[in-house]
């Protein structure tokens, strides 16, 4: 990947989960700095604010011991928040061929746009179940699942859960 320098590692996050780690540990070992960029996706409602979603990732990252990636929100279109901070690629994990459905007509908009390519990565096998869409179907049931998710996310996602009752039965 001659002449990348900077990536970025878009999502929702919502939350992060230990497969997003996977990916953006594969993908700080292909370029120099790596950005982790919050956000919107126009098809889905987050449960989890952008900030609380970047101060779980932010502790993730540090965690892990990737405190060098930088945890920002990105405001609007992925590409302008490239050209903003001079990144060259955006980054993405692959589970399967759903995914590379879905990322496909992305990754040739965002170069449509803006010449932004997109590397994919294949994460690890032993995490291709986890999504947070499903951390999130489970939890809101009562189910396990902090072993799909970094530590203190959790607990984050069950309070968002109880506000959002306690919001209900106002
Ligand atoms: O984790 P997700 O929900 O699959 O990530 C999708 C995301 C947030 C990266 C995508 O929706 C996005 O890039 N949103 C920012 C706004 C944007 O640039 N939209 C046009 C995408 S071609």
């Amino acid at each position: 990947m001659t002449g990348v320098t900077t990536a970025v590692c878009p999502g929702s996050f919502d939350p992060i989960t230990l497969g997003h780690l996977d990916v953006v540990r594969r993908a700080r070992a292909l370029v120099d700095h790596v950005v982790v960029g919050v956000a919107r996706n126009a098809g889905k409602t987050a449960l989890l604010p952008a900030d609380a979603r970047v101060d779980l990732a932010r502790r993730a990252l540090d965690d892990a011991g990737l405190a060098d990636v930088r945890v920002a929100v990105v405001p609007g279109l992925l590409v302008d928040y490239c050209a903003e901070i001079g990144a060259t690629a955006v980054v993405k994990g692959l589970r399967g061929g759903a995914d590379f459905d879905a990322e496909l007509p992305m990754a040739l908009m965002n170069r449509h746009l803006a010449g932004v390519e997109t590397v994919f990565v294949v994460g690890d096998a032993a995490l291709a179940h986890i999504a947070s869409s499903l951390v999130k179907d489970i939890a809101r049931h009562g189910g396990p699942v902090d072993d799909l998710v970094p530590p203190g996310v959790g607990d984050a996602v069950r309070r968002a859960f109880a506000e959002a009752r306690e919001g209900d039965r106002r």
